[in-house]
């Protein structure tokens, strides 16, 4: 029998509109041992739109939930590695995620950064179906200026993808 790897998550970081759920789609395209975990669908799942913003409390409760879950398919074989796709941009929430995940038993982390110009968020923002005000987006890439991911933050790697051309950044992929 092949033991199980161990487990790995794979945290995306990105502005709404930065393409993380494109790049998650393509990850796990073709791929049914690996695991998509996503804010924009819990709160589909909650609240009946990804739209809704909805209470973090009970979206932070049903990450933690699937943390667990994805850790105990990976130790039984069933799931090679998991991807979490939310916009992360805050240190302070990066740093809970990866605290939630070394407890909950993940071996690996690895940071995933798609650092795309704000301007071209605001325009892939504004020609979706389902927007952002321009100035939540705005607001966050503050933040994430003001305080970008790294290693000292808790990832074992840190990857930054700068080219944001279309379908650019999904292609190079860890592992
Ligand atoms: P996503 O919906 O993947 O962005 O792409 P996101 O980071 O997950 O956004 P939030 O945080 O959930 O709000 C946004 C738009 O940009 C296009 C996608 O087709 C989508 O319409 N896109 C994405 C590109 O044009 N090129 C890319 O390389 C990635
Ligand atoms: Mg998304």
């Amino acid at each position: 029998m092949v033991s199980p790897l161990p487990p790995q998550l794979i945290v995306l970081i990105g502005l709404p509109g930065s393409g993380k759920s494109t790049f998650a789609r393509q990850w796990q395209r073709s791929r049914p041992d690996r695991l998509l975990i996503s804010t924009d669908a819990i709160r589909a799942a909650l609240f009946g739109d990804e739209a809704i913003q909805g209470s973090w409390d009970l979206i932070w409760r049903d990450v933690e939930r699937q943390f667990q879950q994805a850790v105990q398919q990976m130790q039984a074989g069933q799931v090679s590695a998991a991807i979490y796709d939310a916009t992360n941009a805050v240190r302070r929430h990066r740093r809970a995620v990866l605290a939630l995940a070394r407890a909950t038993g993940f071996a690996e982390l690895v940071g995933i950064w798609l650092d795309v110009p704000l301007p071209v968020c605001l325009s892939r923002n504004q020609q979706r179906d389902r927007s952002v005000p321009d100035a939540v987006i705005q607001r966050m890439h503050r933040r994430l200026v003001g305080a970008p991911p790294s290693l000292a933050e808790g990832f074992d790697r840190l990857i930054r993808y700068t080219d944001f051309s279309p379908l650019g950044c999904p292609l190079t992929l860890p592992n």
